[in-house]
């Protein structure tokens, strides 16, 4: 492939900011615009290109920022508009582009749309929501919201429904409603006129609804019907990011990542095919959700390594050649991955390595959740008071509601909730983020995890991250080279090859505490690119890998 047509954001490693748990510069314990600008310079000694920021408009926070009450003005709480612009300067001048999350499947329903819409049957805005008469008495069908109970709330002032697939102060946008999508079209090109690096696409593939809902099947012991394939990849989503790329996106040189939980990679194919100019790439959530039960992820299973394989060598070789992958371990809706998948006890540090160079040795483009690269762990707190997320309260007072004990749901909260990647970034050892009281609290093992104590011991976490992400820079293979999957069925070695031209890697991973023998055929020349021990044992036959052991060899 030739170098001159890559595009920019194949080379990118992105760093998610979850701003409201960043920094916070004024002391009112939320992170704010201010305090991001402060540690652009931490962002470029890690060295990450892009900078994704979680929602930064204004809005009531029900949902944390991702119910915005106005696309085109900044959370008072995250500071200005002269922040934002200077954010994006200061991010300009260190090479840094800053993503905007998108969120256009749903507003706040203090938006001034929603207000219009609402108030009469005629309101010109009226269409740019999606309402229904009830039946007898009833809602319009039988799905459940994400975030718990009906998917619709009958509004009085009109005596019909809205759908809200979350909260139902987040009603669902009318993307058949042309006048919406101009609107939206018009909303995107001002951040972007701005020169924003491009959009991370909230939920992205729930934009186009089945417009006759039909019912949803109910699963045994659930409340609701499962509303999702008459909105997961829905009829018209193809044409309306066609339209989309088409109006605004193709105008501009940025990274589009959608948001798409529910996506196969056949779907995920055809919205990154770069021939049919959609998106740039998605995030898949199959990894993600194989931990979770059949019908929520709150019935948490046990995590199975050959079954993470399986699924990323199936995302490894659909999209190569064919469109392109996100990879990702964390985000602010996941738990933490060393706590997770890898060992936050006495293998924390060897196991967040571990499972960082199993991540970025793939193809695609990577991303860091804030707090990733010095090994923050879940979090765990007695009182469900102390947890903020809606999703989690929500859950917890429909289940207490059928009866079921605190212990039992604060287990599922423990090993899933959202909150658990929520807590401050750990700055120093007295926690570092602000000054004041921070609005959910902090884990209390920053006095062994922060940021200042990874920065002083060049064997920490941080600086694998940083090599990993020079590393993307120096060598195509980790770029353009093609997967193989070795022994697809060792339950605790992730092994595979990357492969271009005559570059050869193998990436060896162990995702246990136990020693694992492996059959080893030294090659002459090989050279150790990056590893979570100091001096990986590569003679003989069979090596022995210690625990959470994982190296790269250039064969
Ligand atoms: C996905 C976001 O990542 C999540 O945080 C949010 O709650 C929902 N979409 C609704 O916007």
């Amino acid at each position: 492939m030739e170098k001159t047509k890559e595009p920019w954001w194949k080379r990118s490693v992105v760093y998610q900011i979850y701003p409201r748990s960043f920094m916070d510069s004024n002391g009112d314990g939320i992170g704010d615009l201010q305090g991001i600008i402060s540690k652009l310079d931490y962002l470029k000694t890690l060295g990450v290109d892009v900078v994704w920021l979680s929602p930064v408009y204004d809005s009531p926070n029900d949902d944390n920022g991702y119910d915005i009450r106005d696309y085109q003005a900044i959370m008072q709480e995250f500071g200005t508009m002269d922040d934002f612009d200077k954010l994006i300067d200061e991010a300009n001048k260190r090479d840094i582009r800053i993503v905007m999350d998108l969120v256009v499947n749903h507003t706040s329903d203090e938006h001034a749309w929603f207000v219009e819409s609402r108030s009469s049957k005629e309101s010109k805005y009226r269409d740019y929501y999606i309402w229904r008469d009830g039946v007898d008495g009833n809602p319009p069908n039988n799905w459940g919201s994400v975030f718990s109970g009906s998917a619709w709330e009958k509004d009085e002032q009109t005596d019909s429904y809205y759908l809200h697939l979350f909260s139902k102060k987040q009603p669902d946008l009318n993307w058949e409603h042309e006048p919406l999508r101009k609107d939206i079209f018009d909303m995107m090109t001002f951040w972007l006129d701005k020169g924003i690096g491009g959009f991370r696409m909230d939920v992205i593939n729930f934009i186009s609804k089945d417009t006759r809902l039909p019912d949803g099947e109910k699963h045994p012991g659930q409340l609701y019907g499962n509303g999702s394939p008459y909105f997961i990849n829905g009829p018209k989503i193809h044409s309306f990011l066609k339209e989309m790329n088409e109006k605004v996106l193709s105008n501009y040189d940025v990274l589009t990542v959608g948001e798409t939980p529910g996506a196969s990679p056949e779907d995920a194919k055809v919205y990154t095919n770069p021939e049919n100019q959609e998106l740039n790439m998605v995030f898949t959530f199959e990894h993600m959700d194989l931990d979770s039960g059949p019908f929520e992820k709150w019935d948490v299973q046990p995590f199975d390594l050959v079954a993470l394989k399986e699924n990323l060598e199936k995302w490894q070789l659909s999209l190569h050649e064919t469109g392109w992958n996100s990879l990702y371990w964390n985000n602010h809706d996941q738990p933490r991955v060393v706590s997770r998948f890898g060992n936050d006890g006495d293998y924390r540090e060897l196991s967040a390595k571990m499972l960082a160079i199993c991540l970025h040795m793939l193809q695609g483009t990577p991303y860091i959740y804030q707090g990733e690269e010095i090994g923050m762990t879940n979090v765990k707190f007695a009182n469900i008071e102390d947890y903020q997320d809606i999703e989690t309260l929500n859950m917890y007072k429909e289940k207490r509601e059928q009866g079921i004990a605190h212990e039992q749901i604060m287990a599922g909260i423990y090993a899933k909730g959202r909150d658990n990647a929520r807590t401050p970034m750990q700055w120093t050892q007295d926690g570092g983020f602000t000054t004041g009281t921070p609005w959910i609290k902090m884990n209390p093992n920053t006095s062994i995890i922060n940021v200042d104590d990874a920065l002083d011991n060049p064997n920490s976490i941080f600086y694998t991250y940083q090599k990993l992400i020079q590393l993307r820079k120096e060598h195509d293979v980790i770029i353009h080279g093609s997967f193989e999957l070795l022994y697809p069925d060792h339950p605790q070695l992730f092994v595979y090859k990357r492969k271009m031209g005559q570059e050869e890697w193998l990436v060896v991973a162990n995702f246990s505490k136990d020693i694992q023998a492996l059959d080893w055929q030294a090659s002459a020349g090989q050279k150790v690119m990056i590893s979570n021990y100091d001096d990986p044992q590569l003679d003989g036959e069979t090596i022995e890998l210690r625990p959470y052991e994982a190296f790269v060899i250039r064969l």
